[in-house]
Parts: structure tokens; sequence; C-alpha cells
């Protein structure tokens, strides 16, 4: 009698909060998806502040796209365009969105953790929520012009991705590093006497390409994205503004074209230029990849006649079984001739086909065999790359060529010198 007068009170205790509780619990998750995106999701809407997704998207996307004013209308609209997993919210494509992280740089996934963290565990719990509740699951579809998205095309989303602009700049940047980093390598020897004199801020280059990219990037002084001319990066190493290492460019040269190519491209990306996947600057498949190295190559005794002119060497290697030169360039390099010093030297940037067997060895080190090689002479004599950065040395800047035996050892102490009186047409 106890027992069941006990199991009939506790029945008639349970079955109305059982019933309070599903029905609380449905009320409950409706008001509760509307309250995260209201706290946690909204202000990342309304935020100045950029979201996790610039770690690698410079411009073109971000999170704040995908998201409308109101809670029912954000979920429909990634509903639709097939970034929420109704079934497993856990699995939604936005949120591998979210949780995208570099596997090439694990400093800069640190770097944007917490706002990673934030929007992803909000995203997460707001998913949840939504899809446990069948009147949003079966919302009617939004027309097309309701769908929160990103105005740009696919095309322009990836180009303006920090690994595109990565590759751009060990094209443009990293090959031709060696002008500066003795004295702008963090640690190095020399590096380490310029930073006590002159403060941390010597050290702008880094061990890796893409630690020097996202610290050029991230020091908002050195680069001038609304006048990439004006940049710090260009106008220290031609002297426009006092440089503690003196003149290092010449306006045209293969470095100054290098930095300046980045720069612009990197400007136009952040300024969200490109609209449109034609408004895109074709890829040059072709073009040779380029290997910074430590291999020097001098001219001695230049003529009166090309001093203090922009003088470029471009270095053909023998091809012994095809018996021919080969029809690339292996090495080029330029820099200013001074007939006053008797020389014109400087360490030689090596070339060789994207994804070539050269360009995997070069890329672990630079190096050139010994052997016949054959050096090509331009001279800008009338100064025509000075006044045009894009302008390339032409048939009439040709002054001469010679054959010679180059043994390439690496270091200063180590040239590989030519006589300028061999070189002839
Ligand atoms: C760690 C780097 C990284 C982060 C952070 C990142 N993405 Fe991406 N994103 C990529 C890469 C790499 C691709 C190309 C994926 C592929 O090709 O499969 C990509 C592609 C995309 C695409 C598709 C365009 C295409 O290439 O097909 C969109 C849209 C996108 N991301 C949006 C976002 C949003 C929104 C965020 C922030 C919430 C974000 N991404 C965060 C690296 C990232
Ligand atoms: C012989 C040593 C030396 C070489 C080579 C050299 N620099 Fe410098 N550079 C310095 C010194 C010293 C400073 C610090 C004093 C100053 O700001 O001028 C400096 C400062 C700079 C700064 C300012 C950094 C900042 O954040 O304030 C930039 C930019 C720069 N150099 C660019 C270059 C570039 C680009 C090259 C290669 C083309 C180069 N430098 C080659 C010695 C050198």
């Amino acid at each position: 009698m106890n027992r069941t007068r006990s199991f009939l009170a506790s029945f008639l205790f349970f079955v109305p909060t059982i019933f309070l509780v599903v029905s609380r619990g449905i009320g409950d998750e409706k008001a509760s998806s509307a309250n995260v995106f209201e706290q946690r999701i909204l202000p990342i809407f309304k935020s100045d502040e950029p979201s996790s997704c610039v770690q690698c998207h410079l411009a073109g996307v971000d999170l704040k796209n995908y998201i409308r004013p109101s809670s029912e209308e954000t979920f429909r609209s990634l509903r639709d365009q097939g970034l929420v997993n109704l079934d497993q919210p856990e699995k939604s494509k936005i949120l591998t969105l979210i949780n995208m992280k570099d596997t090439d740089n694990p400093g800069a996934n640190l770097l944007h953790a917490k706002s990673r963290d934030a929007e992803a565990t909000a995203f997460a719990e707001w998913l949840r929520l939504c899809c446990r509740d069948p009147k949003l699951r079966n919302a009617p579809k939004l027309s097309p012009v309701e769908l929160a998205k990103p105005s740009r095309p696919n095309e322009v989303i990836r180009f303006a991705r920090t690994d595109r602009l990565l590759e751009s700049f060990e094209q443009n940047i990293w090959g031709q590093r060696h002008r500066c980093m003795g004295c702008h390598t963090e640690g190095s020897e020399q590096n380490r006497k310029l930073v006590e004199k002159n403060g941390d801020q010597v050290s702008w280059m880094k061990k890796s390409a893409a630690e020097t990219m996202t610290y050029l990037i991230r020091t908002k002084h050195l680069i001038d994205s609304d006048n990439p001319e004006k940049s710090l990066l260009l106008l220290k190493p031609l002297k426009e503004v006092e440089h503690g290492g003196g003149k290092k460019f010449l306006k045209g040269d293969l470095g100054y074209k290098g930095y300046r190519q980045w720069i612009e491209d990197y400007s136009k990306v952040v300024s969200d230029e490109y609209a449109k996947s034609s408004d895109l600057p074709k890829t040059d498949r072709k073009r040779l990849r380029e290997f910074s190295s430590d291999l020097w190559f001098k001219l001695a005794n230049p003529p009166q006649d090309w001093d203090e002119k922009l003088l470029q060497v471009t270095v053909y290697r023998w091809d012994d079984r095809a018996k021919k030169w080969e029809s690339s360039p292996i090495a080029i390099s330029d820099r200013q001739a001074s007939a006053k010093f008797k020389t014109w030297q400087h360490t030689v940037t090596l070339l060789a086909e994207p994804n070539s067997k050269r360009a995997a060895e070069w890329q672990r080190s630079a190096a050139l065999a010994p052997g016949k090689y054959l050096v090509k002479v331009h001279v800008d004599r009338n100064g025509r790359l000075l006044d045009d950065w894009k302008a390339e040395m032409r048939d009439e800047d040709f002054v001469g060529q010679a054959e010679f035996q180059g043994d390439w050892r690496p270091g200063y102490g180590a040239m590989t010198v030519v006589e300028a009186a061999k070189i002839r047409k």
C-alpha cells in the first residue's frame, strides 16, 4: 500500500514535471537559438574588427558576409547554401571554414586563436539549437537575392588568399633577398650589431618567406598600400630617405622590380580592387622561378662607357648531351657598374622551370655545377630602366657575351671572374 501510494505520488509528481520540462525545452531552445544569435553572433556582424578569416583571406570574404540581421534568416541563408548539416550540425561546412588552420604557419594560428575560438563555439552552439527546431529546419527557402554571401566570386576569393600572396612573395622578393639579408636577417652576426645600434626594427627579415611576409604585413609602416611606390621598404634601399645600409636599389633593377611587383600585388588585393575574375592579372605559368644564392660573379675592369650604368648579366649553361647552350638562362643578376673601382660584382639569382628537378634541388640548396657557361651582358646606357621600372633589357642594350669556365664556389672570397675585355658581340 505504502509502495503503491509512493509510486502514485511520484507518478503524479513526475508526469507533469516531465511534460513541463519537455514543453519548456522546445520553447527554451527556440528562444535560446535567437538568444545565442543575439548575444554571440550579432556582435561579430556589427563589430569593426575583422573576423578570424583575415588570417588567410586578405579580402573578398569575411564571416560577416554570411550573417543576416535575424537568427532565422541567417540560419535559412546558410542552410540554403549547403553550409549547414541539418542532422550533424557539428559537421556543418560553415564550421569547417571557421576552423581552418594554417598548416605552414602555426604562429598565425595562435594570433587568431581567440577570435576563432569565440566564433567557432558561438556558431556551433547556435547551429545545434537551430537544427533541433523543426520549424527552422523546414522553413521555406529564401529567394536567391536574400542569401547572405560574399559579393566576390570564388576566383577573386582565391586570389586574395595569403597563401597565393606568399607564392608571389617567394617569386618576387625571396629570390632577391641576398641584397638585404646580411644586415636584416634576424639573428645573423651583422644583424645583431646593427640591432644594438639601431633597434629591433632592423630585423624585418625572418628565417622563412612566410614569417617575413607576415611581419611586413603586420608592421604597417613598411608598406603603403595607398601609394605602393612610397613604401618605406622601397624608399630606404633607394636612399630616397636616409638608409643605414646605403643605396641598395636602382629604380628598375631586378631587386626593385621584385619588391615593387609584390607590393603592388599586395596593395591591389587589400584595397579590394579586384571585383570580377576578369580583373585578375594573368599568371605567367612559364615564368622561371628565382632562387637566392651565395654565388658571386665578377666582371673585372669594365670599360669607361659602362660606368655607373645598370648592368645585367644572364648566364647560360652548356648542355653536353644536346651539344648546345640551354635555351633558358640558369642565372641572372644586375647592379650598377663602376669603372672607378674597376669592377662589377654581385651574387647571382638562379633560375629554374617551376616544378622541375632543379627547382626542387635549389629549394633545399642553391648551387651551380662547375663547367662551361656563357654570359650575356646588357647595359642600360640611356637610363631607360630607371625611368620605367617595368621596362626590361632589350637587344639594343646588348653589349656582348663570353664563354667561360665556372667553378661557382660559394662565398664572397670565391668569385667566378670574367675579364670585361672578353665580352664581345
Ligand atoms: C588557415 C587559412 C584559412 C582560414 C583561417 C580561412 N580560410 Fe577560407 N580558404 C582557405 C583555403 C586554403 C581555401 C581553398 C580551399 C580549397 O581550395 O579547397 C579557402 C577557401 C574558402 C572559400 C571558397 C572559395 C574557394 O576557393 O573555393 C570560402 C568561401 C572561404 N574560404 C571562406 C572562409 C571564411 C568565411 C573564413 C572565416 C570564417 C575562412 N575562409 C577562413 C584558407 C582559410
Ligand atoms: C649594409 C647593411 C644593410 C643592407 C645591405 C640593407 N640595409 Fe636596410 N637598413 C640598414 C640599417 C643599419 C638600418 C637601420 C637604420 C635605418 O633605418 O636606416 C636599415 C633600415 C631599413 C629599413 C627600415 C626598417 C624599419 O622598420 O624602420 C628598411 C625598410 C630597409 N632597411 C630596407 C632594406 C632593403 C629592402 C634592403 C635590400 C634591398 C636593405 N635594407 C639592405 C642596413 C642595411
